[in-house]
C-alpha cells in the first residue's frame, strides 16, 4: 500500500520511519511518503494557516493551501480524490480508531492522511477533499502528527510480513482470533522469580491445552474490563 502523510512537520516522522516494522513494510514494497504543506503555499512567508473568521483563539489550516498541496501531489482537482482513495483528516471529533477500522484501512491500496495543526482545518477542506475523519481518542492533542503516526503504525504492522512473526498480528488483543477480546498474559524466562511461578500449563508443551488456557484468560480479562474498566 501507499500512505501519503500531509503535515507541517515532516521531520516529526523521522524516528517513526526507522521503526523495524515500518522498514520491513517498505522492503516489502509498501510506501510511506511525507508531503509538507509549506512546500505548496504561494503565500508570503510560506504561510499555511490564518486566524478564524468570526474571531476566536488559534489558527486554521487554509483551504487554498491544502488544495495546492493535494493538487501538487496527485495532479488532479482534489474534489475528485475521495472517489479514488481514502483521504483521512486527523480530527479529535472524528470516528474512533479501533481494530476494525485499522483492518479496513490496512486493506486499502492507498491512503492520504491530513494532519492539522492549531485549531484544525477550514471546514471546506473536510467537506470537499476528505472521505473520512479519524480520531485516536476522546482527548485533544496539540497537532495531528502523533495521531497520523498512530494510524500509520497500526496499519503498517498489519501488512503481511511487516512483523517478524506472522502470528503476532493474528492472535492479539481485539482480534477475531481472541473473539475481539484482550490478549492473554505472556511469560518468559526465568520460570520462577522470587517465588513467582509461570503457570504450569505454559511449560507443559501441550499446545491444545495452552491454546485453551489462553482463550480462557482472554475471556476472563474481557469480562473483567466490561463497562470501560482497564484491561
Ligand atoms: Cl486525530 N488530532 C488531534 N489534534 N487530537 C486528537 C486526535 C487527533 N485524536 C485524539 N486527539
Amino acid at each position: 500500500m501507499e500512505i501519503d502523510v500531509f503535515t507541517l512537520f515532516p521531520e516529526a516522522f523521522d524516528w517513526f520511519a526507522e521503526q523495524r516494522h515500518v522498514v520491513n513494510a517498505r522492503e516489502l514494497g509498501h510506501e510511506l511518503h511525507r508531503v509538507n504543506y509549506r512546500d505548496h503555499t504561494t503565500l508570503s512567508g510560506r504561510q499555511v494557516d490564518d486566524t478564524p473568521f468570526g474571531g476566536g483563539a488559534g489558527m486554521v489550516l487554509r483551504v487554498d493551501v491544502v488544495e495546492a498541496a493535494l493538487r501538487g501531489r496527485y495532479g488532479i482537482d482534489p474534489v475528485q480524490l475521495p472517489g479514488r482513495r481514502r483521504v483521512i483528516a486527523l480530527d479529535p471529533s472524528g470516528r474512533l480508531l479501533d481494530d476494525a477500522l485499522v483492518d479496513e484501512l490496512a486493506a486499502e491500496p492507498a491512503l492520504t492522511l491530513l494532519s492539522g495543526r492549531y485549531e484544525g482545518f477550514d471546514e471546506r477542506i473536510l467537506e470537499h477533499f476528505v472521505s473520512d475523519r479519524v480520531s485516536i481518542g476522546r482527548y485533544v492533542l496539540a497537532g495531528g502528527e502523533l495521531a497520523a503516526m498512530v494510524v500509520c503504525d497500526a496499519v503498517l504492522r498489519k501488512q503481511p510480513g511487516a512483523l517478524g512473526d506472522e502470528r503476532s498480528a493474528v492472535e492479539e488483543s481485539f482480534s477475531a482470533a481472541l473473539e475481539g477480546g484482550p490478549e492473554y498474559p505472556h511469560y518468559t524466562r526465568p520460570a520462577e522469580w522470587r517465588g513467582w511461578r509461570v503457570p504450569e500449563v505454559l511449560l507443559s508443551g501441550h499446545h491444545a491445552r495452552i491454546a485453551e488456557w489462553r482463550l480462557a484468560q482472554s475471556r476472563a480479562r474481557a469480562a473483567h474490563s466490561e463497562g470501560g474498566g482497564a484491561i
